[in-house]
């Protein structure tokens, strides 16, 4: 193991995410691991140097105090007990400061005194880290991962490609509502540069029927994410011997879905849903990263900047941006438009600094005039808007010259389309996405 690894146990407190990237700043690997870990677990999660014990006001569960196992103690490692009520240790503060300076103080003298840490943290030893707990987990067997092109997944797939080469089967859906050039992207970076075993599934046709004449957003996303199951079920079942389904799940996924000391905020799940008789062992290697360790990981594994650095797209993708009963004319409209609209935003030096920008057709039309004769044709909707976590957001400002270029491409250049619209409403009351 390259790296040193400082594990804190969430025993209630709502600054393990904060705590743990604090160590990684002082350049110490740290993992955050539920309460009740065993000592066999803690010893494999890599080097560890020491313990930190990070209570709080969640620490009561089911009327009970929760606490480690008794196990932990008797390791002989460093422990430094946080608002916890453990008698078993000297190492013992009320509470983490507010401010970092003063938090960093303390984990200074514990990593570096007490624990003898090394401040060894960074992407490369983290990966060559992943890679050999990975081979340690999977052995000689089989790994099964949906491919979907987002960072997460593809960041997933890339190093699974350098820990287990052909152990892993790569399953990318094409459900039909993907952005222009993204299927071609992913085949052409996995299956074609990093060599993978890639099940490329167009099922397009298939999500289309399934969802036409479906105008209630909710009901398209129900659709979109029962068929996906049943197609990527399908192709798992159609291969053989496969122990391990790798996910995408990062750090900021388990915080969401609710850890053993704090509720859910969503339900989140990436292939969640596969039928009981599918049962596989997870490998799930970016579980401890927050999001930008992820991106630093992507480029440390040669993926294009233009996927690491993808702006946040739906999993119902197009298709809760075709507004309404999704028809084939507007979602083209809607591929085409958003396509010209990304093109220019990166000519105009914009990716990369507003947040997500995209477009939608809603299903109406307005009147217009093309070629000296009335016409009747759909119009499009350019959003574009920044934001820090999704929750709120605020309307990107966006230059005119910029803007009056995109609206005359997309009028020249998209069918059906005769009138462009840029929406200026934040969030809330609007949400980022239309549906
Ligand atoms: P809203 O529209 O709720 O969007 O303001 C907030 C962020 O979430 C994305 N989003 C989704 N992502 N499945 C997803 O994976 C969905 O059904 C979904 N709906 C919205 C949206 O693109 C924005 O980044």
């Amino acid at each position: 193991m390259k790296q040193d690894t400082i594990v804190i146990l969430d025993l209630g407190s709502h600054e393990s995410a904060r705590i743990a990237r604090l160590i990684r700043k002082l350049g110490v690997y740290s993992e955050i691991h539920p309460h009740d870990i065993t000592a066999e677990q803690l010893k494999n999660s890599g080097n560890v140097k020491g313990i930190i014990l990070n209570g709080g006001e969640n620490r009561i569960v089911d009327g009970a105090a929760v606490d480690v196992r008794e196990e932990l103690y008797g390791l002989g490692l460093p422990i430094l007990s946080v608002d916890h009520p453990s008698a078993r240790t000297e190492n013992r503060i009320a509470g983490w400061p507010e401010s970092d300076l003063e938090a960093e103080t303390i984990l200074r003298g514990f990593l570096f005194k007490d624990c003898a840490a090394e401040p060894n943290w960074n992407t490369k030893n983290f990966l060559a880290d992943q890679i050999e707990l990975i081979r340690r987990q999977v052995g000689d067997r089989k790994v099964l991962l949906a491919l979907s092109g987002g960072v997460d997944s593809s960041v997933v797939a890339a190093l699974l490609i350098k820990a287990i080469g052909d152990q892993l089967t790569c399953v990318h859906v094409n459900h039909g509502l993907l952005r222009k050039g993204e299927p071609e992207q992913v085949v052409e970076v996995f299956r074609n540069q990093l060599g993978a075993n890639l099940v490329y599934v167009d099922a397009s046709e298939r999500f289309l029927n399934k969802l036409a004449g479906v105008a209630d957003p909710e009901q398209k996303r129900k659709i979109i994410g029962a068929e996906f199951i049943r197609v990527f079920e399908e192709e798992a079942r159609k291969l053989e011997g496969i122990d391990f389904l790798a996910q995408g799940t990062i750090y900021p996924d388990i915080i969401e879905s609710g850890t053993k000391t704090a509720k859910a905020v969503k339900a989140h799940h990436n292939v969640g849903g596969l039928p009981d008789d599918l049962k596989f062992e997870l490998v799930e290697p970016l579980k401890q990263l927050f999001k930008d360790e992820v991106r630093a990981c992507g480029l440390e594994l040669g993926l294009p900047e233009s996927m690491v650095y993808r702006q946040p797209f739906p999993g119902p993708g197009l298709g809760v941006r075709c507004l309404g009963a999704i028809t084939r004319d507007r979602l083209e409209a809607v591929r085409e438009s958003d396509a010209i609209l990304r093109e220019e935003f990166q000519a105009a030096g914009l990716e990369g600094k507003v947040w997500q920008y995209f477009t939608a057709v809603p299903d109406f039309k307005s009147v217009g005039v093309r070629d000296n004769a009335r016409c009747f044709e759909y119009p499009v909707i350019i959003r574009a808007v920044n934001t820090v976590d999704a929750m709120t957001a605020e309307v990107a400002l966006i230059d005119w010259p910029i803007l009056q270029k995109i609206t005359a491409r997309i009028l020249k250049e998209v069918k059906g389309v005769n009138r462009v619209c840029f929406d200026l409403s934040p969030k809330p009351p609007a949400t980022i996405e239309w549906e």
